[in-house]
């Protein structure tokens, strides 16, 4: 059955799934107050990079099945099915900012007439979809009839489209079947296996999915730093522990720890549920406090292995928090740059995409930004590696060796094989494994 949606919200999660819901047939209507990106995507600008996702928007745009605009109410009215993607970011504190969620369903509220279900997409503290219900009924028509519905977003940034399309699941939590079946109908075309559950437990499931997620990084990364002090190789001990079917081989990969705008915004808006109900979540607390020691203990190595690093030049191989995105939020790279310019080093930093988003936020100061990563190594004291980038992994090494003033290699995400480096005269270390 094809469904009228209004969308609101075009972040990565309300973009992609606006336009794979259209892909797949229903007809949708991507909203936002940001005039000038809705002018951009109307011409099928992607605002965001997203392989993929700009073919399909154009074709849809192009078919008549996916549009844009900022006029909401315009939207909603039309809309059967209301999506609610807008952001959630951290307050200082750590909790969520719920202000654009309340103020999209207080422009929805008086917009409600007869049998519109409202689903929220956005990733919201337990309890949201319960107390947005009675918002809405205190705002709307006396005699409205809709439901709210909650089926989080598990995508990926950079593979967000290919993670739509074969998605693992999806999660409905709703209150009443009906609304939860039209939901799940809607979904029939990604064939994955659905649950349906209580509302309060779909939006738990989003949390506590990430939060599993960052404690398998967090914990790889523990056993990483155990790994040097006993001359053990992380990557063999990951391959073991991931044979075992119960464990399972995927999140072990070791490294400068998590970033991106959603596992660290989750963690702590799990630790702050928590909390809240006076519950002293001990493990998630320490998954944050390894991932942020994990930075620190990274840029102290690449100290340590430039002999005076005042007025040394590091040239940084990858800035965005991982491959395939210009995502640079919470990125390590940024972290620790900032940590190696407070000691006077001078950066020379990479990246294929993320050039612009990380100088908006780190600045100018002691940074010289490349478009040529052997640009940015040659004449340089050390390069350390912060994403795993494929251009990145292909680099041509004995290049890079005849550019640098030392042959050191710092590789925080583990990209190269130990024994080429030292066939190659580097010095090479990497994170859990043995340093050459
Ligand atoms: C994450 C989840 O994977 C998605 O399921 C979820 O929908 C999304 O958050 C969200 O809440 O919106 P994303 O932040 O795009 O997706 O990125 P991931 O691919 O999960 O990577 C997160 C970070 O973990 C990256 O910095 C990556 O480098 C790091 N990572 C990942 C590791 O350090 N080791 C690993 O083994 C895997």
């Amino acid at each position: 059955m094809r469904e009228t949606l209004a969308v609101i919200g075009t972040g990565y999660v309300g973009l992609v799934s606006g336009t794979c819901f259209a892909e797949v047939g229903n007809q949708v209507t991507c909203v936002d107050i940001d005039e000038y990106k809705i002018k951009r995507l109307q011409q099928a600008e992607i605002p965001i990079y997203e392989p993929g996702l700009e073919e399909l928007v154009r074709r849809n745009l192009g078919e008549g099945r996916l549009r844009f605009t900022t006029d909401l109410e315009g939207a909603v009215e039309q809309a059967e099915l209301v999506f609610i993607a807008v952001g959630t970011p951290s307050l200082p504190d750590g909790g969520v900012d719920m202000g654009q969620v309340k103020a999209a369903a207080l422009r929805i509220a008086p917009l409600l007439g007869r049998d519109k279900l409202i689903v929220i997409k956005s990733t919201v503290p337990v309890g949201t979809a319960r107390m947005l219900e009675s918002l809405l009924r205190q705002h709307a028509p006396q005699h409205a009839s809709f439901e709210v519905v909650s089926n989080p977003e598990f995508l990926r940034e950079g593979s967000a489209v290919r993670d739509t399309f074969h998605m693992d699941r999806v999660v409905i939590g709703s209150a009443r079947q009906k609304a939860a079946d039209r939901i799940a109908k809607l979904h029939e075309p990604f064939a994955a296996p659905v649950l349906i559950t209580d509302r309060e437990s779909a939006e738990l499931i989003k949390y506590a999915s990430n939060a599993f997620l960052a404690a398998k990084i967090s914990f790889i990364n523990e056993m990483a730093n155990l790994c040097d002090k006993v001359g053990a190789n992380v990557e063999s001990v990951a391959e073991g522990m991931g044979m075992d079917h119960r464990i399972g081989p995927h999140f072990l990969q070791a490294g400068i720890g998590y970033g991106g705008s959603c596992f660290p915004k989750d963690t702590q808006a799990q630790l702050r549920i928590a909390e809240n109900v006076d519950y002293d979540f001990k493990i998630l607390r320490s998954v944050i406090e390894v991932n942020r020691l994990q930075r620190e203990l990274f840029a102290k190595r690449i100290i340590e292995a430039l002999d005076t690093p005042k007025g040394s030049t590091l040239a940084i191989l990858g800035l965005s928090f991982k491959p395939n995105t210009d995502d640079v939020r919470d990125a390590p790279a940024l972290d620790i740059i900032r940590i190696l310019v407070e000691q006077g080093v001078h950066v020379h930093a990479y990246d294929p995409v993320a050039l612009v988003p990380a100088a908006s936020r780190l600045g100018h100061q002691g940074i010289s930004y490349f478009t040529d990563p052997y640009e940015a190594v040659a004449g340089a004291d050390a390069a350390a590696v912060m994403t795993e980038w494929q251009q990145i992994k292909r680099l041509d090494l004995q290049r890079l060796h005849m550019l640098m003033n030392r042959p050191i290699l710092l590789d925080g995400r583990n990209c190269f094989s130990p024994a080429a480096m030292a066939q190659l005269g580097f010095e090479y270390i990497s994170i859990g494994r043995p340093s050459i």
